[in-house]
């Protein structure tokens, strides 16, 4: 590696170390969860010392995605109520919020932006999984709430270097992607890999994330595809981020992967959209 390229890539490092860690209560709870013999209430007693943390649950429980509209007052009620795996979603969702609810001006998004999208491919990568791999679902979600992490990690170096962005940008046919590759030397899939890690997210995830775009080139072969087609369709149900959104293109070979035809696309479509919607539909 090349010195320039080895200067970046510390500095990149240096700012996923800056990343706040993952609420070492959402790492105990998905640890109980995952646990058949703990109950309702042990785990209830461990979320409410994060208080933080156990609003969001319960504002997210509360949400008409997970039909419970204002009913749940209490996070042991949400544990009884919403079942563990339910609740072992709305946790990872409750656990990375605050550091996915951001301003990037880097690529001109506002704080909701990167968040709308993380939450709309979690439930699409969710929804594909449960159609063609139910055993994934879980593991499809979190992949998809964190598949472009890297971008908070990349922006303040997009900011730096914003006018090459800007004109390589206005060169045909160039994305943000291509521009991360070409300028910075790593692209926001490689980046996001190193937060998985720091975040302690598993490694079947983790690689299915540094390939999204390119799935074709991955070990974890069937995740990464449902994570790739996931970005797709929720870039189509106008859940992306408009910039260079219309030059997505789905690897070759996606379809015939995933054995999807023209019609699930525009099916999903639609459910993603409404998913994300009910999702933010939180009582106050
Ligand atoms: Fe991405
Ligand atoms: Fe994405």
């Amino acid at each position: 590696m090349d010195p320039d390229h080895q200067e970046m890539m510390d500095k990149i490092l240096a700012g996923v170390d800056e990343l706040p860690p993952m609420p070492e209560v959402v790492i105990k709870a998905q640890e109980l969860l995952a646990n058949t013999d703990s109950n309702a209430k042990e785990l209830a007693a461990l979320l409410e010392t994060d208080q933080s943390i156990a609003t969001r649950v319960l504002q997210i429980s509360n949400s008409a995605f997970y039909g419970m509209s204002g009913r749940v007052s209490s996070i042991q009620q949400a544990c009884l109520v919403l079942g563990y795996k339910n609740l072992s979603e709305i946790i990872s969702v409750a656990g990375v919020q605050k550091s996915l609810v951001k301003k990037l001006p880097g690529y001109g998004l506002e704080s909701e932006d990167l968040w709308r999208h993380s939450l709309s491919v979690a439930l699409g990568s969710k929804i594909i999984a449960s159609r063609k791999k139910p055993e994934l679902e879980m593991v499809a979600h979190t992949a998809g709430l964190v598949h472009d992490v890297g971008k908070i990690i990349l922006d303040p170096f997009v900011v730096e270097a914003k006018a090459t962005f800007d004109s390589f940008l206005l060169e045909e046919q160039q994305t943000y992607l291509n521009a991360e590759q070409q300028i910075l030397g790593f692209d926001h899939a490689e980046v996001a890999a190193q937060v998985c890690q720091k975040w302690r997210i598993p490694e079947v995830i983790s690689s299915a994330i540094r390939y999204h775009h390119s799935p074709s080139s991955s070990l974890e072969v069937e995740l990464a595809f449902i994570l790739h087609m996931a970005d797709y369709i929720s870039l189509m149900s106008g859940e992306g981020y408009e910039d260079d959104d219309y030059l997505y293109e789905l690897e070759e070979g996606t379809m015939n992967y995933l054995a999807f035809n023209q019609n699930d696309i525009s099916e999903l479509t639609f459910e993603f959209m409404e998913s994300v919607a009910n999702l933010l539909d939180t009582p106050n």
